[in-house]
């Protein structure tokens, strides 16, 4: 079977991260977000992705030019400009050819879904599309998806105001999808699956879903970025992962604890570093702090300096000696 992944959005709420890189070529321990939901994909039995790129799609060549991700083949849809993510998967579909029941997945999503339980779920209700559920505490960031005992979707609510959503369950963004659904999406102009799609194929009573007690984030918001490394080297997702990688130094006299230290990073003598995740090449000087904070490639942490409250420092900032970080995003703005 063959699945499109949705990579082309902008990553706006993890800026300034994603001005550079696009959301799903950043690192989770390590390893590029991207590589973890295609290997996921690879171990249920997904031999091609069909990867729908919009923002910043060479980050993606570049990296796999053999066209080969985590063991599994690749092929590319660039789309010229943001189709959105009903436009995104009919221009996707239409470049690769697809012409049998495939999988979609949204690329900032991180799950131990059992996928084949999914596609044989989709299978006995004879649906045209089936979603994955998960359950979460503030469903109103997310679609909001209320369904009957047989599975069949009742409505497809797009992130609700806070407080009014129907259930707790909601849309994973893992789909399996029959051919069928590329002829209700419009062509030639940008098309919401959420807001368009699925609310018409509820009408249609061809629209079910799939609750999952599955591990599962989103990884698009600063805390979602953090916590979903944090439960890796935790060991929530099996064996614990090691957040300090081989080719990262941290001096003897310094506290790495519960953080993610990538590549070529370094902590000197006297930091205290502390529920963060730091990507390749950051500096943080003696006697610094940083804690519960995103610290971007290359960034820089002055000596004494305290970086803490969800902060996220952008490639190559330098925090000066001394100085206090709290709860920011620097550089801010766009
Ligand atoms: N190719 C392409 N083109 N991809 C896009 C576009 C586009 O125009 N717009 C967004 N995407 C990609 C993003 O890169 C991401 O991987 C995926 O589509 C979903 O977009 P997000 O921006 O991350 O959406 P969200 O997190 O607010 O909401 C979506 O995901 C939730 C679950 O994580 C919705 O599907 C919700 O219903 C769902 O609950
Ligand atoms: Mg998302």
């Amino acid at each position: 079977m063959r699945a499109i992944v949705l990579v082309g959005g902008f990553g706006t709420r993890l800026r300034p991260l994603t001005n550079v890189t696009p959301k799903q070529m950043l690192p989770i321990v390590h390893v590029p977000m991207i590589e973890r939901v295609v290997g996921w994909l690879g171990g249920h039995g997904i031999d091609e992705v069909v990867l729908s790129l919009g923002y910043r799609p060479d980050a993606f060549l570049d990296r796999y030019p053999d066209d080969e991700c985590g063991g599994v083949r690749m092929r590319y849809a660039v789309e010229p400009d943001p189709l959105d993510t009903a436009g995104a998967i009919g221009f996707a579909a239409a470049q690769a050819g697809l012409d049998d029941t495939f999988v979609v997945v949204n690329g900032d999503v991180l799950t131990d879904l059992d996928l084949g339980a999914l596609v044989a779920f989709h299978r006995s209700c004879g649906a045209e599309a089936t979603i994955s559920l998960t359950q979460v505490d503030d469903p109103s960031r997310y679609g909001v998806v209320p369904i009957d005992d047989s599975g069949r979707v009742e409505a497809f609510v797009e992130k609700p105001p806070p407080g009014e959503a129907p259930t707790d369950w909601i849309n994973g963004g893992t789909y399996v999808c029959e051919r069928s659904i590329l002829d209700r999406i419009p062509q030639g102009r940008p098309a919401s699956i959420e807001r368009e799609v699925f609310p018409e194929m509820v009408a249609a009573g061809v629209l079910y879903a799939q609750r999952s007690p599955a591990y599962w984030v989103d990884a698009g918001t600063p805390a979602t970025y953090l916590h979903a490394q944090l439960d890796i080297i935790e060991g929530r997702r099996g064996e614990p992962e090691d957040g300090v990688a081989p080719d990262a130094s941290v001096d003897p006299d310094a506290v790495v604890d519960h953080s993610v230290i990538m590549s070529r990073a370094s902590v000197a003598s006297g930091a205290v570093v502390r529920d963060s995740v730091v990507l390749p090449g950051a500096v943080i000087m003696p006697n610094a702090r940083v804690e519960g904070s995103i610290l971007g490639p290359g960034a820089v942490v002055g000596q004494g300096a305290v970086v803490g409250g969800l902060s996220v420092l952008g490639n190559g900032i330098e925090v000066p000696a001394g100085a206090a970080v709290d709860a920011a995003r620097l550089p801010d703005g766009d």
